[in-house]
């Protein structure tokens, strides 16, 4: 039996539900339904799947998947050590065999040959097979895949086959309503409510330059960062500029755009 305990989230992750996802989520594990997250970056996806897994009391696998990610990266491979060589499972392997959920992080990164090894663990089949070890594994009744995926990102060259997307049910993530936002600052930066009411209007004005030049506004993870700048003495002001405006945009008028909208909420 794979042991599995190194993956056990012991604590309760803080996650601030947004809308009906925690119960999507669970209707969904009842099956082990195939779950798709999707939404912007930094709007608490991964944050989701942790508690998730916490809250299900299931061991959670993350891989973040890349452009040179092979089936075998996954799967597994046979590795050479001093008895000569031994068969390694890669993190779905082990996932498959103890009943972890699997989180495939940014699963359009990968190619699209190393997605469909899901394929047969996303139907009604529910196996793995190794090829090089000539073995088909059944899943473990627990096993679970979700994927996250940012919307809009990727070209044609880089999305999900459609026979991959089919198998998914998704639950849309957006930034949360300002009221539950800030609460969430409040709580991951330790900074007071009005601080975080702040960082919220000014997070609005950037995410309505998305499309005049930005190509995403301010997320979640960005108004923490700035959160937690300013309860390490920072001024607000600055504090925003170094979270907020310098890492998203190198346009000089973007960049004064924006300064006079912080400038403006202050
Ligand atoms: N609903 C929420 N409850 C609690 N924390 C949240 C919530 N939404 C966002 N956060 C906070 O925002 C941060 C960023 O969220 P997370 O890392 O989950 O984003 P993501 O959607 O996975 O982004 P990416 O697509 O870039 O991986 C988290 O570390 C957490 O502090
Ligand atoms: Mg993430």
């Amino acid at each position: 039996m794979t042991n599995l305990d190194a993956y056990r989230i012991s604590s309760e992750p803080f996650y601030r539900a947004v809308d009906s996802e925690i119960e999507l989520f669970e209707a969904a594990h009842k099956s082990r339904m195939p779950v798709m997250l999707k939404g912007p970056t930094g709007c608490g996806k991964t944050r989701f799947v942790e508690y998730m897994a916490w809250r299900l009391g299931k061991p959670l696998i993350t891989v973040s998947c890349h452009e040179d990610m092979t089936a075998s990266d996954l799967v597994g491979r046979y590795l050479l050590d001093s008895h000569g060589t031994a068969w390694h499972d890669g993190p779905l392997t082990l996932a498959v065999r103890g009943g972890a959920i699997c989180y495939l992080d940014e699963i359009v990164e990968a190619r699209q040959d190393t997605t469909v090894v899901i394929h047969s663990l996303t139907d009604d089949r529910r196996i793995l097979t190794l090829e090089k070890r000539n073995e088909v594994v059944k899943a473990h009744p627990d096993f679970q895949v979700v994927i996250s995926y940012n919307p809009g990102y990727q070209s044609v060259l880089k999305d999900l086959k459609e026979s991959t997307k089919q198998r998914f049910s998704a639950i849309a993530f957006g930034y949360p309503n300002s009221d539950v936002e800030a609460e969430i600052i409040k709580r991951e930066a330790a900074v007071d409510r009005r601080t975080a009411d702040t960082l919220v209007r000014i997070a609005a004005r950037s995410r309505n330059l998305k499309g005049h030049g930005l190509e995403e506004g301010a997320s979640t993870r960005m108004l923490i960062n700035a959160g937690l700048l300013v309860a390490a003495d920072i001024p607000i002001e600055r504090a925003c500029q170094v979270a907020m405006v310098v890492p998203i945009t190198d346009d000089p008028d973007l960049r004064d755009a924006l300064t006079g909208a912080i400038a403006a909420c202050l």
